[in-house]
């Protein structure tokens, strides 16, 4: 097993406590919380506070940075407050006639729903595809069966394109069962029918790098495996795909937007082509101070041995459950693993032990030190760079105890 490629002296972990829950919320590098603290020590004296430096050059160092993390190139990065801010943007900025539809998969979380069933008012339907055979959401979510390595989930995303599919929208990863979309399979089909692709990324952002080549647009926010506070995230946008977009930026947007050498009040400017075209206005500035942080501490070791990293704590987990009560689901998510189907996130299954077995066995697991989550019939254990083979063991030695 290879070390941990973060190393763990970087944030500020608790002695015998066990975070494996970025899924829901990542721990922020020391690093980021010493920036949050030296700027605002500066906005107490806001004459230490320098307009080019802090306002501009800030948020240019997170896309910068942010774009760096995804592969991919700094014009192409918008700064929003979370994901579901830039898919708002997306589902704003579009042009929309009556009877258009937005496809996803059943069960997205839903900040990759909501955006989208807001244009119902303008005549757009938004239009779930199941996954796989016995796959359920909503009310019925803990009655779904789990996804296997012989479906074919893509398969049946692109067969549910219709003629008015304008927009495929989908998670990268997805947050319950952590299944991880080919996006350059869907990608590609999408290109050839003329349906704008749009990736909810953020379960997948700072663990892998997402194969942009045939996106359109991926949106994330920076608390989770990007290790960055609630409140400041990304959205990148093809260059080939941004001039689809109405500008829904305001005085940054635009051409010498912050030239105070010219009179702010002179509307006769240009928008920007470039990402900030998007962008609402001075991004949060104590996030920027926090994420820029986050993500060069990702950067500097690379997000790819993050991601390789992940998966040998992956295969040690699920190798250990291998022959007990968990071998069935252990077979289950080896097969996925090996199919490259899975994002950071391990889901096992309830398999029969309901809400209130699950429960349970958080409770216990948090007695224990053990910090995972639960969520639609899953029990999720989420790795991330500083996890190292100890703490694999000891996820294994919890579950076999709880089951
Ligand atoms: C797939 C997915 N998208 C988005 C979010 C969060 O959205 P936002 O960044 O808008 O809070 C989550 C949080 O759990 C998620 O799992």
């Amino acid at each position: 097993m290879t070390q941990p490629p973060l190393d763990p002296g970087l944030l500020q972990l608790e002695p015998g406590l066990l975070w494996v829950q970025h899924c829901s919320d990542g721990p922020i590098p020391r690093a980021s919380a010493s920036a949050v603290q030296a700027y605002l020590e500066r906005e107490l004296k806001p004459w230490t506070v320098d307009f080019q430096r802090d306002d501009l050059e800030l948020p240019a160092a997170v896309r910068r940075e942010a774009a760096r993390a995804i592969g991919a190139s700094l014009e192409d990065i918008s700064l929003t407050p979370n994901t579901s801010s830039g898919l708002v943007t997306l589902a704003q900025a579009l042009d929309w006639g009556a009877g258009d539809e937005v496809l996803a998969p059943l069960g997205e979380f839903p900040s990759n729903a909501w955006p989208w069933k807001a244009l119902e008012a303008r005549g757009v339907c938004f239009r779930e595809v199941p996954l796989w055979e016995g796959h359920r959401a909503g009310v019925g979510s803990w009655d779904s069966s789990a996804p296997q390595v012989t479906d074919d989930p893509e398969g049946r995303i692109l067969a549910a394109l219709g003629p008015r599919t304008r927009v495929l929208a989908l998670s990268w990863v997805r947050f319950q069962d952590g299944l991880k979309l080919d996006l350059r399979r869907l990608g590609e089909a999408c290109r050839a029918k003329g349906v704008a692709f749009v990736v909810d990324g953020i379960q997948g952002a700072g663990c892998a790098v997402p194969d942009l080549s045939w996106v359109d647009a991926f949106a994330t926010g920076g608390h989770k495996g990007l290790l960055a506070p609630q409140g400041l995230g990304f959205l990148w946008t093809a260059p080939s795909f941004r001039p689809r977009l109405a500008p829904t930026g305001s005085w940054l947007s635009v051409e010498q937007g912050s030239d105070f050498s010219r009179s702010s009040t002179d509307f006769d400017r240009a928008w920007l082509a470039d990402g900030r075209r998007l962008e609402p206005g001075t991004p949060d500035i104590l996030s920027c101070a926090a994420l820029v942080e986050s993500l060069r501490t990702l950067n500097a070791v690379g997000v790819d041995s993050i991601q390789a990293h992940i998966r040998e704590l992956q295969v040690h987990l699920l190798d250990r459950l291998a022959r007990g009560a968990w071998g069935a689901e252990a077979a289950r998510l080896k097969a996925l693993l090996g199919a490259d189907r899975l994002g950071p996130i391990l889901a096992f299954h309830h398999e029969g032990r309901g809400v209130q077995g699950m429960l349970r066995m958080l409770s216990e697991a948090t007695a224990l030190g053990i910090h995972p989550s639960v969520r639609e019939g899953y029990f999720r254990i989420a790795f991330h760079g500083w996890h190292t083979s100890e703490d694999a063991d000891r996820i294994a030695d919890c579950l076999e105890a709880l089951s």
